[in-house]
């Protein structure tokens, strides 16, 4: 291959194949070569003369052609390559991979390569959240393999909605790249770095240096009808903050936040969501963790029956608007038998009375510790300044009025002390 860079990308049988073709596309734009593997599946969803067409090269689709093994053979596919990215990564890719299957051209060089893997998992919502890809991503998480999305949002499958989206062609270059960029740690998180930072060389060690962080973030959108919907106020800042904190500290972060006007955290797994129950799937798809910070407003309601058409104002009677509650994510999780964070801590906005209200909070929620911030006085919400006092069950620590970037950098670092402190030496 005549660029400097390059990738070999293996494209699996999904819907969302049709996207490959675009990224191919963008890489060349930035000079990366790729080489590409279609699997049988995969030729469902495209051709294999689309997909050389665009990469310039020929398509490879057969781990018995004996052409294919006389000119380079599977083996030296899976090496002679910078990085190997799999996209859309199907559950039937990853449990292959996880299990280290090799029963195709596909899987045996994905078992073959001594080369980097990123994947770019792709399926319906309910098959990413099945305990048997939870351990499947769990053996990729201990094997070092990169991970970006997938992201949440309709399926093309009619009606269905959730955590299971590919990651965008946009969103997967830059996971290349950052890849392809080398060691730095930041990369790594950035493309969410599922397995230990390398040994040596890995980078700057941080505070939490290969720990994996989540965080909630901003309010969710309860759809009323089509076009109306329920919220709370929140900006997102304070959530956002905490995020970007976190990965400057060397973990990896994956923020998990609802409709906000503000960019996603650079280094940061942004998981986009809008209601209550898409938040509580896309924060269950992300563990484990080792701590949890839920900084999300979330609605405390939904109404009980979504119209599918826009409500009218007919003149008459106003429409009754029945409310069920939403699930609590905070207590959900912190409650967890099995996988719980070893942190959890959530938020209280108060308006009176902040440190009792928190203290009751956090024995009803369950979690370890609950930051409590005074929204009484103006200028909290969507503001840059917060007033915080750490509630747990050992004391209150209050803190003076601090930016929330400032909040966010020493609750990191108190969040670091105090999971540390709880670890056997
Ligand atoms: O019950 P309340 O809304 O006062 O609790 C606030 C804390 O609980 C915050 O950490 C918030 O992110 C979390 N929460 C949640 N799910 C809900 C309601 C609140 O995670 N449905």
């Amino acid at each position: 291959m005549s660029a400097s860079r390059s990738i070999l990308l293996i494209i699996g049988g999904g819907i969302a194949a049709y996207k490959c073709l675009e990224l191919i596309r963008r890489l060349k734009d930035r000079g990366i070569a790729s080489r590409c593997i279609l699997t049988k599946a995969g030729e469902a969803f495209v051709t294999p003369l689309s997909v050389s067409s665009l990469a310039g090269e020929r398509c490879f689709t057969d781990l018995f052609s004996l052409t294919d093994e006389a000119d380079i053979g599977h083996i030296a596919l899976s090496r002679s390559t910078d990085l190997l990215v799999v996209a859309p990564a199907t559950a039937d890719l990853i449990a292959k991979m996880a299990n280290g299957l090799a029963n195709d051209l596909a899987s045996t060089a994905l078992l073959a390569t001594d080369k980097r893997v990123l994947i770019a998992p792709a399926m319906n919502p309910r098959m990413w959240q099945h305990p048997a890809t939870r351990r499947n991503m769990a053996q990729l998480e201990k094997d070092g393999v990169l991970v970006v999305g997938p992201n949440s949002g309709a399926m093309a499958e009619r009606g269905e909605s959730g955590v299971g989206r590919m990651a965008e062609p946009a969103e997967i270059l830059a996971a290349i790249e950052r890849a392809l960029a080398g060691e730095a740690p930041a990369p790594q998180r950035a493309i969410g770095f599922l397995g230990r930072l390398p040994g040596g060389g890995g980078g700057a060690p941080g505070v939490l240096a290969g720990q994996h962080v989540l965080v909630t973030s901003g309010p969710t959108h309860e759809p009323i009808d089509p076009v109306r919907y329920i919220a709370n106020r929140s900006s997102g800042k304070q959530g956002h903050a905490i995020a970007a904190a976190a990965a400057a500290a060397g973990a990896r972060v994956t923020l998990v936040s609802g409709p906000v006007a503000l960019p996603d955290p650079e280094g940061v797994e942004t998981v986009h969501v809008e209601s209550a129950r898409e938040m509580l799937a896309a924060v269950e798809a992300a563990l484990p963790a080792q701590i949890a910070i839920f900084a999300a407003a979330v609605a405390d309601w939904r109404v009980a029956a979504e119209a599918t058409e826009k409500m009218k104002k007919d003149g008459s009677d106003l429409p009754p608007l029945a409310l069920i509650e939403n699930p609590d994510i905070l207590a959900t999780i912190a409650r967890r038998a099995a996988g719980r964070p070893e942190l959890v801590v959530g938020f209280a906005a108060e308006t009176e009375n902040v440190v009792t209200y928190a203290q009751a909070k956090l024995a009803r929620k369950g979690c370890d510790l609950i930051v409590a911030n005074d929204v009484g006085g103006t200028g909290v919400m969507g503001g840059d300044a917060n007033t915080v006092h750490l509630v747990t069950q050992d004391g209150v620590e209050s803190w003076p009025t601090l930016a929330k970037g400032e909040v966010a950098t020493r609750l990191v670092a108190h969040l670091a002390r105090l999971a540390a402190g709880r670890r056997p030496a």
